[in-house]
């Protein structure tokens, strides 16, 4: 399927991609419903030290473009 980023663009919802899902940028920050949480593997290193850059860092956030 499609990934989060993709998909809000897709539908007008405002996310910046700025590295096109290449796990370069943490411009494509959300924050994830626990119930999606529960559903989704844990984010993998590369991930993990992207959100770390990411400003307002909470529990639940991951990078949209690798939520598929
Ligand atoms: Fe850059 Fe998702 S768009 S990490």
């Amino acid at each position: 399927g499609e990934d989060v980023l993709h998909l809000a663009q897709r539908h007008d919802i405002e996310l910046e991609g700025a590295c096109e899902a290449s796990l370069a940028c943490s411009t494509c920050h959300v924050y994830v419903s626990q119930e999606l949480l529960d559903k989704l593997p844990v984010p993998d290193e590369r991930e993990e030290d992207m959100l770390d850059l990411a400003p307002q860092l909470q529990e639940n956030s991951r990078l949209g473009c690798q939520i598929i």
